[in-house]
C-alpha cells in the first residue's frame, strides 16, 4: 500500500457552486446561419489557389458547433458592425479565443487584405492557439492562421489571423505606428492586465481616433477604421467599458458546472509536497470507489504550481511513486506545461489520455484562463503565483512566489467544472482563502516601466504624463524608471531619447540586455555578449536524467569558468558549435539539442537586428574580462558584495541575497557579483553570476558609481523632479 510522508486533511465546503454567470445582460441564445463548415466559408472569402488546404475533421466541426460561443455568433457580429469598440465577457472555454477570429474572418474583415490580430500575454497560448485554429479551418499554419512571438514568426504575406503577443504588437506599433494592415484588433486575456497589454489600450485607442480622422477627411484613403475588441474572463468590465467611450459589454454565458471546494484545515508549511499526496488522494480514491467516474472518463487532475522548478520536482515525486502503484490502479501520466517546455511536450497536454490512464497536467499559472484543457476534473490549487515584483527603492525587478488573488482561485477551481461535475482541493484554510485580495494587482503598478517608456518614446510620446493609461503607473516607478533609462544612457539629462536609447529600442530586449549589447561593441566582445543573451534566453540548457545527476555534474565541469556563469555558457556555445550541433555530442553531454537549435536561431535572428543597426561584429577571444565589464554596462544595479555568512548583500540597497544552486559558482563565492535575474522564494535567489571587481564600476558606469549611488547629475535629477512633479499633479 501507499505511503505518504504527510497527510493533507482536506474539509468540503458548504457552498458547492462557483458559477460566475453574469444573469444582466448576456447574449441571448439564438440558432447561428453559419454551418460551420469553415474551409466552405473561406474559399468564398479570401481564396487562394497557392495556399495549401486540408479536409476540416468531422469532429472539428462538430466541437466547434459545441462550444457556447456558436450560438452567440449572428449577436456577436452585429455588434461589431455597429460598434467601434466591444468589450466581451465570457469564462474560460466559452470559445472566444478560438472562434470569434473565424466568425470575423468570416463576416469579412479581412476583404483587401486586410489582418485580424489577437493578442495573447503567454507565447504559449499565441502558439498553440494558431495551430488549433489552422487545424480548424484547414490551413497550413503561418499561411492564412499564423502567429508571432519574440524569435519565432509563423506568419506571412498570405496571413489574415494572426495570434500574437501583446509585447509584439506593441514593437509592431514602434515600426508602423497606425497598425495600417489591421482591421480589428482583438485584446484578449484582458484581466491578466499584462504591462504590454496595458500600453496597447492606451496606443490602440489613439490609433482608433486617428484613424477615424483619417477616414473622415478621406473616405477612399488608405485607412480604413480600426475595430477593438477586448475579451475578459472576469467581471470587471466597468472599467474597459469606460475607457473605451463606453463600449458595449457583452456577456456570453459559459458552461460552468458545479464544483466542489476543499479546503485543507490546517497551514501546509510544503506544497509542493502537498500537492503530491493531494494528488495521490485523488487518484487512489476515485481509482477505487468512484466507478461511475469511469463512464465520464476518470477525470483528469490539474495542479497549479508556480514555475519549472517546483512542475519538475513534483513530477520526480509522482514518478517515484506511481511505479510503486499496487496492480490494478489505473495508471497515471504525468503532463507538465510550462513556457520553456519544448513546443511538441506543451502539446501533449492537449491530447487525450490512452484508454485506462489517468492525466495529471502539473501547470503554471498558464493554465488558469490562457489555455483550455479538456477532460479536467480535479483541480489541486497551491494557492501561489510567481510573479514580477518591482522594488522601487533600488528600482529592479525580482519573480517572488506571492498568494493568488480570490479572482484567481475562482478561475482556478472553475477549470475542473467545464465539461462534468469537478473538485477544487485548495491547499490552503478557508481563512486564508477569505484574506486574499479581491484581484490580482496589474503589472503595471508592480513592475519596472523603463521599457515601457523607451518603447513609448520611441513611437513619438515623448510626454509619458500625456499618455492615457487605462491605469496610471506609481509615481515611485516612473521616477525610478526615468532614472534607470538616464544612468543606461538612453535618455539625456533632459528626458529626450539618445541615439544609445534609440538603438536600444530596436532589439526585442529588456533595456538592461539591449544596453550590454550596443555597448559589447566598445568593448570589442559583440559576438561573445550575442551568445550569451542567446543562452541566457533559454531556460533548460541541461537535462539531467533522473539517475545520472553525478554524472550531469561531471560533464558539466567540463564547461566551467571561473570567470562566471556567463563565461560556462560561452564555452558550452563554443564547443557545440566545434561540432557542427552534432546530436550525439549534445547526447553524450546532457545538453538539451532542442534548447541548442532554439539558441541559434535567436542568435541568428540578434545577428540580424545588429547588422540593421550596423554594429560591428567584433569578437573578444578568450579575453573575458571585457565581457565582464561589458555587462555592468547593464546590470550596474544587480551587484552584491560577500558577507562573512557566505551570503551576499545587494550594493543598491543592502537586501540579503543568495547565489542559486544552479550556479556553476554556487560554492565558490566570488567577493563581487553581478547577476541577471532575482528570484524570490522562501529566500532571494540570484541567478547567472559574473564575478567582477568593485573599481570596474565607477569606470563603467560614471553615472551611478560616480560619487554615491544615486543619480547626481543636476540637470538630470531636475528632470526626473518635473517629469514626475507635474505626472502627480496630472
Ligand atoms: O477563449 P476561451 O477560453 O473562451 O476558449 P478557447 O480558447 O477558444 O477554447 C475553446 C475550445 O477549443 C476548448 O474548449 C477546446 O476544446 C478547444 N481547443 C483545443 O482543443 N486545443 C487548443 N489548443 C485550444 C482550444
Ligand atoms: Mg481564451
Amino acid at each position: 500500500m501507499l505511503s505518504t510522508s504527510a497527510s493533507v486533511k482536506l474539509k468540503k465546503k458548504s457552498q458547492n457552486n462557483e458559477n460566475i454567470v453574469n444573469k444582466h445582460s448576456k447574449i441571448p441564445k439564438q440558432k447561428s446561419s453559419s454551418n460551420g463548415n469553415t474551409s466552405k466559408q473561406v474559399k468564398s472569402t479570401n481564396g487562394s489557389s497557392a495556399e495549401k488546404k486540408y479536409q476540416v475533421p468531422p469532429e472539428i466541426i462538430e466541437q466547434k458547433k459545441m462550444l457556447p460561443v456558436y450560438t452567440a455568433r449572428e449577436a456577436l457580429l452585429k455588434n461589431f458592425r455597429e460598434n467601434s469598440s466591444v468589450i466581451i465577457i465570457s469564462e474560460t472555454g466559452t470559445g472566444k479565443t478560438t472562434q470569434i477570429p473565424q466568425y470575423l474572418y468570416e463576416d469579412g474583415y479581412t476583404q483587401g487584405g486586410m489582418t485580424i490580430a489577437v493578442t495573447q500575454p503567454r507565447r504559449v497560448a499565441a502558439v498553440s492557439i494558431a495551430k488549433r485554429v489552422s487545424q480548424e479551418m484547414g490551413v497550413e499554419l503561418g499561411e492564412k492562421v499564423g502567429y508571432t512571438v519574440r524569435f519565432d514568426d509563423k506568419s506571412s504575406q498570405l496571413t489574415r489571423l494572426k495570434y500574437l503577443t501583446d509585447g509584439m504588437l506593441v514593437r509592431e506599433a514602434m515600426i508602423d505606428p497606425m497598425l495600417s494592415k489591421y482591421s480589428v484588433i482583438m485584446l484578449d486575456e484582458a484581466h491578466e492586465r499584462t504591462l504590454n497589454t496595458d500600453v496597447l489600450f492606451g496606443l490602440l485607442k489613439s490609433v482608433q481616433n486617428k484613424r477615424k480622422n483619417l477616414v473622415k477627411s478621406n473616405p477612399n484613403g488608405k485607412h480604413k477604421e480600426l475595430k477593438i475588441i477586448v475579451m475578459s474572463a472576469t467581471l470587471d468590465a466597468e472599467l474597459f467599458s469606460k475607457y473605451f467611450n463606453n463600449a458595449p459589454v457583452l456577456y456570453i454565458e459559459g458552461r460552468q458546472f458545479p464544483v466542489q471546494i476543499f479546503y485543507t484545515e490546517e497551514v501546509q508549511k510544503d506544497y509542493v509536497d502537498a500537492a503530491l499526496v493531494t494528488v495521490l488522494q485523488i487518484h487512489l480514491n476515485t481509482n477505487k470507489e468512484d466507478r461511475s467516474d469511469e463512464e465520464q472518463h476518470g477525470g483528469d487532475i490539474l495542479v497549479f504550481l508556480t514555475g519549472r522548478d517546483e512542475i519538475e520536482n513534483l513530477e520526480k515525486l509522482l514518478l517515484e511513486r506511481i511505479v510503486r502503484f499496487p496492480s490494478g490502479v489505473k495508471k497515471l501520466l504525468v503532463c507538465p506545461i510550462f513556457s520553456a517546455l519544448p513546443q511538441e511536450q506543451q502539446m501533449k497536454v492537449f491530447e487525450k489520455a490512452p484508454a485506462g490512464c489517468r492525466k495529471v497536467i502539473l501547470a503554471t499559472n498558464i493554465a488558469e484562463t490562457s489555455l483550455t484543457i479538456n477532460g479536467i476534473r480535479h483541480v489541486v490549487d497551491t494557492g501561489v503565483v510567481k510573479s514580477k515584483i518591482y522594488h522601487s527603492t533600488i528600482g529592479i525587478d525580482s519573480l517572488s512566489v506571492i498568494p493568488i488573488s480570490k479572482a484567481s482561485a475562482k478561475q482556478r477551481s472553475g477549470r475542473a467544472g467545464r465539461e462534468y461535475d469537478g473538485k477544487c482541493y485548495r491547499l490552503y484554510t478557508e481563512d486564508i482563502f477569505n484574506r486574499l485580495e479581491e484581484s490580482s494587482i496589474a503589472e503595471i503598478k508592480r513592475s519596472n516601466i523603463a521599457n515601457v517608456i523607451l518603447q513609448l518614446k520611441t513611437i513619438g510620446i515623448d510626454d509619458v504624463l500625456s499618455f492615457d493609461f487605462l491605469e496610471r503607473p506609481p509615481i515611485q516607478t516612473v521616477k525610478k524608471s526615468l532614472e534607470l533609462l538616464y544612468c543606461l544612457e538612453a535618455l539625456d539629462d533632459k528626458g529626450k531619447l539618445t541615439e544609445v536609447g534609440k538603438k536600444m529600442s530596436m532589439f526585442p530586449l529588456d533595456p538592461m540586455y539591449s544596453k550590454t549589447l550596443i555597448k559589447s561593441v566598445e568593448f570589442e566582445c559583440l559576438e561573445e555578449v550575442l551568445i550569451i543573451i542567446s543562452m541566457l534566453s533559454v531556460e533548460s540548457i541541461f537535462f539531467i536524467p533522473k539517475d545520472k545527476a553525478k554524472e550531469v555534474e561531471n560533464i558539466k565541469n567540463i564547461f566551467f569558468s571561473p570567470e562566471g556563469d556567463h563565461i560556462t555558457l560561452l564555452n558550452v556555445f563554443r564547443e557545440y558549435q566545434k561540432v557542427n550541433g552534432s546530436p550525439q555530442w549534445c547526447y553524450d553531454h546532457f545538453i538539451n539539442i532542442k534548447s541548442m537549435v532554439k539558441i541559434l536561431n535567436i542568435f541568428e535572428q540578434l545577428v540580424k537586428y545588429c547588422m540593421q543597426s550596423k554594429m560591428e561584429m567584433v569578437s573578444c577571444q578568450s579575453d573575458y574580462e571585457r565581457i565582464r565589464k561589458c555587462f555592468i554596462t547593464g546590470f550596474f544595479l544587480n551587484v552584491a558584495v560577500l558577507q562573512p555568512d557566505k551570503k551576499y548583500k545587494t550594493m543598491a540597497d543592502n537586501k540579503e541575497i543568495q547565489i542559486h544552486p544552479s550556479s556553476f559558482l554556487f560554492n565558490v563565492n566570488p567577493q563581487y557579483i553581478l547577476f541577471n535575474e532575482l528570484t524570490i522564494t522562501s529566500k532571494a535567489f540570484a541567478r547567472n553570476i559574473l564575478p567582477i571587481e568593485p573599481m570596474w564600476l565607477p569606470e563603467v558606469c560614471p553615472k551611478y558609481y560616480g560619487r554615491s549611488p544615486t543619480v547626481q547629475d543636476k540637470s538630470a535629477q531636475q528632470s526626473i523632479k518635473e517629469t514626475t512633479e507635474a505626472f502627480k499633479s496630472n
